[in-house]
């Protein structure tokens, strides 16, 4: 798909390709609440591209899985699941929202019994091959920023732009504290920091699609930065991204 072998693209960004397109498909990758979703949701609003939350979907069916008593080894009935989660699109084209078996269930796949058993369904080989041709559907028009932990790696190794966002443990923890008003020594702090290492450990662990940077990703730091700081080099390596392969910047 290289179009020119005297590339001055700067690393991290895919090179151009022959594909005629608007816009780029950008994956956008990091642990557990390194701001994966809020970031990168704002960066296409700013940006007019359309958002995919992806671990929305993981979420759903691990709701739908513990709703009707399916356990992540109970491989048959859990894969089906999958088909009665429907991610829905705000005004901005961004999915944010998701429906199991028709009801709107995003407030409850941020609950702390999915936080908990969602690592572990995630896992699941089969599962995870049943959500691969819809992620890659949704990002075949372009325009589209994706997050996950494997986007760069197994459902869009061609992205035109890889991105990983990358925090500490603990800066992610405080986070997610603070977002609950509690002081960074408040015993919920250091249980939501074991939790994350868990959760880590289990996603960078498993076997299949492990959360891992792709090699060509452009890693983004971001401890100790603001959302706007992230959201501002997130908008930056995506124009750059475009003025390297003659797209069109929108948005502001
Ligand atoms: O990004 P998140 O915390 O909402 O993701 C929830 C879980 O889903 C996470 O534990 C790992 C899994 N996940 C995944 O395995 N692959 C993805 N592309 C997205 C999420």
């Amino acid at each position: 798909m290289t179009t020119d072998s005297t590339d001055s693209t700067p690393p991290g960004i895919a090179r151009p390709t022959v594909r005629t397109k608007s816009r780029l498909i950008v994956a956008l990758d990091g642990p557990s609440s390194s701001g994966k979703s809020t970031v990168g949701a704002e960066a296409a609003r700013r940006l007019g591209y359309r958002f995919c939350d992806t671990g929305l979907l993981y979420r759903a069916v691990t709701w739908l899985a513990v709703d009707r008593g399916v356990t992540p080894d109970q491989v048959a009935a859990l894969v089906p699941l999958a088909d009665e989660i429907r991610l829905v699109a705000d005004a901005r084209r961004r999915l944010r929202h998701v429906e199991a078996a028709g009801r709107d269930v995003t407030a409850e796949v941020r609950e702390a019994a999915v936080d908990r058993a969602v690592s572990d369904y995630s896992k699941v080989p089969e599962l995870r091959a049943a959500l691969v041709p819809r992620q890659r559907g949704l990002a075949s028009e372009g325009g589209i920023i994706m997050a996950g932990r494997d986007i760069g790696t197994i459902i869009l190794p061609d992205a035109d732009l890889k991105v990983y966002l990358s925090a500490s443990a603990e800066e992610r923890a405080t986070r997610r504290a603070a977002q609950r008003n509690l002081p960074p020594d408040d015993p919920e702090t250091v249980q939501i920091l074991q939790e994350l290492r868990r959760r880590d450990a289990i996603d960078t662990g498993r076997a299949t699609a492990p959360l891992r940077r792709a090699d060509d990703a452009v890693v983004i730091r971001t401890d100790g930065n603001t959302f706007e700081q992230t959201v501002a080099a997130v908008t930056r390596v995506i124009r750059l991204a475009e003025r390297a392969k003659g797209v069109a910047s929108a948005g502001r």
